[in-house]
């Protein structure tokens, strides 16, 4: 599979949303990245409803909604009438992650899980067949703009090989400092989906750096 380049709108410019969003439906990105942060599983406030909403009025590809929030289950139907196609809970603020998993997906959306840096991929091992995507962070969550964790590659690894035993479908998403320079290295890894928030918004030319990420080709790989 090609792999898939979301742009995390956290990085794009708030008072001028709408250009920003013409901008990603035009160029080769497949999805938004939409980053929920609610001030206390994080330490940072970002945006909700109403911005959602918006985003979904022009966005012709899929929201790819990252819930950096305490107790989701409280929200889900929200999400989903304000426009997400792919929810995405932190495994570290659900009690019950089977129970809001299969919600996400009774609620007709794509379910996925994300895992803090320190939080180990064999956790996912009693869920991975349940659910349609995993977003490992590369950063600590709550802020765009950061140092990728090097430590990311060794999970990637080994979550697409317990995807490769048990959910073949399984999309691997990288979410925190991803740009030009680790793009092909974690595509190698083993990744699906790359989130890039600053590496697009603060180029210069943001279409052509989507373009240029997107381009990345497998076949060059020398393995
Ligand atoms: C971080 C967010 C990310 C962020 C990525 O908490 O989940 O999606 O926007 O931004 P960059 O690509 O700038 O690290
Ligand atoms: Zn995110």
């Amino acid at each position: 599979m090609k792999h898939l380049i979301a742009p995390s709108i956290l990085s794009a410019d708030f008072a001028n949303l709408q250009a920003d969003i013409e901008m990603v439906n035009e160029s080769q990105a497949d999805w938004f990245h939409v980053d929920v942060m609610d001030g206390v599983f994080v330490p940072n406030i970002s945006f909700g409803f109403p911005v959602i909403t918006a985003i979904k009025h022009h966005a012709k590809k899929p929201l790819d909604v990252h819930l950096m929030m305490v107790d989701p289950d409280r929200y889900l139907e929200q999400f989903k009438k304000a426009g997400a196609d792919i929810l995405t809970v932190h495994i570290e603020a659900c009690t019950h992650l089977h129970r809001t998993v299969s919600a996400i997906k009774g609620l007709g959306m794509k379910a996925g899980v994300a895992l803090n840096p320190h939080t180990s991929v064999d956790l996912l091992e009693d869920i991975i067949e349940d659910i349609d995507l995993v977003c490992l962070m590369s950063v600590n969550p709550g802020f765009g703009g950061q140092k990728f964790i090097e430590n990311t590659y060794h999970k990637i690894k080994k979550l697409r090989a317990m995807a490769l035993a048990h959910n073949t479908d399984l999309l691997i998403e990288i979410d925190g400092g991803v740009g030009k320079s680790n793009a092909l290295a974690l595509l190698k890894a083993g990744a699906d989906v790359l989130v890039a928030g600053n590496a697009v918004f603060a180029d210069e030319n943001p279409t052509e750096m989507i373009a240029e990420l997107k381009k990345i080709r497998l076949d060059t790989f020398e393995v």
